[in-house]
């Protein structure tokens, strides 16, 4: 069998201010799929990181009275310091500031030039410092960008990048390639954007410093897009296109982004592949945004949610849990207290914490902490066991399209069932009429939670770590060809104690 590759990517974070909720959110949604790969045996490589070039940082390292270096090595940490607060399991954490990263950059921009790409002009029009993106006149709203940013007036010498000359090569390979752009609704956003024209795209700046040279003139940074875009390449060694990095993972790329970020996802940066004659991503993924208690996330309203103090609050897991499951990936949703609370002790302490600690703590005292005997099997006990097998085939799936608000519903419709069977099958009644069938019933109950718990690592690894602990589940047994073995009766099991406390 040929192990399949995976190359899954985060955007590369601005590093003008500290980490809020938005990107411990598209941080948390990659590393799922990428821990999910991992079990199944896939070989994986996850890269995120920080973008530290740019107009904005310059101007928010001036305000700091820091250089914009000494600035970039302090917000960065912070970034990496989010990583490990939410259990990221990144393979690569990159900072465009790297020499790496400036020579990968330099060598796009080269290649791009040897194909008569880049021209040098003049650019007068809007620029948006706070987006790092030029506006059409005609795209400006009440005088200021789409997204409600400040523009300025900018006018400078500039090199530009031949884009117009791909609105139909990019279209066509839209039509070839329906998966290339997810989910259905930011496809045909971009689709729509691309029909209505391509303009070339100003690609250098030669008006401030902070930024990779552009190759044999000084004079120039490169336009921080196309220099953080680069990011996903430098990851891989590129130049390098020999090596096993490159060569494993390019062309099974795929990008996670905010749907803020599409444009230069799905239209500059594969017009600049095509350009440069370089292989395209597999796929690029527009999730949608959170709203905080119905109202848009923002330092000026003032409610910012710190993913720090969040998980201090309430624990890593039940964050991962509740960002992964309330908002349909893809969609915007909101962050309520009322709904995290719903979430929390819904889902999590009464439907799944509840499930493993009944059975749990009746082997304890029922079946002398050691796991049950499995006698015959009745076709209830099949249809649960089966339904659990079902998961990792299904949830492979899912990941394959980014549904990962079902793959959360998939594995709840099993607990929901297991709930039922405990219900059904009453161990503690059997207790006192038919011990054997009680010892079946509690193994196929331990049976079902250790295959739920291995799928549910991905989205709470910590959780279900202490849950296969208590199921008495070796560490070399815990990916997905571990569900092929089986539970083995009369192992001594630890005294469990709850995973999911309620929030009060
Ligand atoms: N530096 C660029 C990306 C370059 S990638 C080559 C950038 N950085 S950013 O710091 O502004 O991060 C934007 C990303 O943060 C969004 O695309 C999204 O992934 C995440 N989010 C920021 N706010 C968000 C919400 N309110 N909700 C969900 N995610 C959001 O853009």
């Amino acid at each position: 069998m040929v192990t399949r590759s995976v190359y899954l990517t985060t955007p590369i974070y601005y590093v003008n201010d500290v980490p809020h909720i938005g990107h411990a959110y598209t941080s948390i949604a990659t590393d799922v799929l990428a821990r999910l790969y991992r079990l199944s045996g896939a070989k994986v490589y996850f890269s995120t990181g920080v973008d530290e070039h740019g107009q904005k940082i310059e101007q928010a390292a001036g305000k700091a009275n820091m250089t914009p270096q000494a600035y970039c090595d302090k917000i960065s940490d912070v970034f990496r310091d989010l990583s490990r607060a939410m259990n990221i399991s990144e393979d690569v954490f990159i900072r465009t500031t790297e020499e790496r990263h400036k020579l990968a950059a330099q060598a796009l921009w080269t290649r791009l030039v040897e194909r008569d790409q880049i021209y040098l002009g003049s650019y007068s029009g809007w620029y948006s410092v706070r987006d790092e993106t030029f506006f059409a006149e005609s795209e400006l709203i009440e005088g200021k960008a789409p997204t409600g940013a400040p523009v300025e007036w900018v006018e400078e010498p500039s090199y530009f990048f031949r884009m117009s000359q791909w609105q139909e090569p990019l279209l066509a390979y839209y039509l070839q390639h329906p998966d290339f752009m997810g989910p259905d609704s930011r496809r045909n956003e971009i689709m729509r954007f691309v029909e209505g024209g391509l303009r070339d795209l100003s690609i250098s700046r030669s008006t401030f410093k902070w930024g990779v040279p552009v190759p044999n003139d000084p004079d120039h940074v490169m336009y921080v897009w196309v220099e953080a875009l680069t990011n996903y390449l430098t990851v891989l060694n590129f130049p390098d296109m020999e090596g096993d990095l490159y060569k494993t993972f390019w062309e099974q790329a795929t990008h996670i982004v905010g749907k803020d970020i599409i444009r230069h996802h799905m239209v500059y940066w594969p017009a600049l592949l095509m350009a440069a004659d370089l292989p395209l991503p597999k796929r690029i993924f527009g999730h949608g945004w959170w709203t905080r208690e119905g109202q848009k996330i923002s330092k000026s309203v003032g409610n910012v949610i710190d993913p720090f103090a969040l998980v201090e609050q309430y624990g890593l897991d039940p964050v991962r849990y509740f960002l992964m499951r309330e908002m349909p990936f893809g969609k915007d949703g909101d962050f309520s207290d009322a709904a995290f609370k719903h979430r929390v002790n819904g889902d999590l302490a009464n439907d799944l914490g509840n499930l493993a600690q009944r059975v749990l703590s009746f082997v304890q005292k029922q079946v002398d902490a050691k796991t049950p005997e499995c006698g015959e099997l009745i076709d209830a006990d099949r249809a649960l066991l089966d339904m659990a097998s079902a998961l990792p085939d299904k949830l492979l799936a899912l990941s394959d399209h980014q549904e990962i608000h079902k793959i959360c519903e998939s594995i709840w419709a099993v607990v929901g069932e297991a709930n039922r069977y405990v219900d059904a099958q009453q161990p503690w009644a059997l207790k006192k009429t038919d011990t054997d069938r009680m010892q079946t019933v509690l193994y196929v109950l331990m049976e079902t939670i250790r295959r739920i718990a291995i799928v549910t690592q991905p989205l709470m690894p910590e959780s279900c770590g202490r849950m296969l602990d208590y199921l008495g589940v070796p560490e070399g047994l815990r990916d997905f060809k571990g569900l092929d073995t089986q539970l083995v009766p009369g192992t001594a099991l630890p005294k469990p104690e709850p995973i999911f406390p309620r929030i009060e």
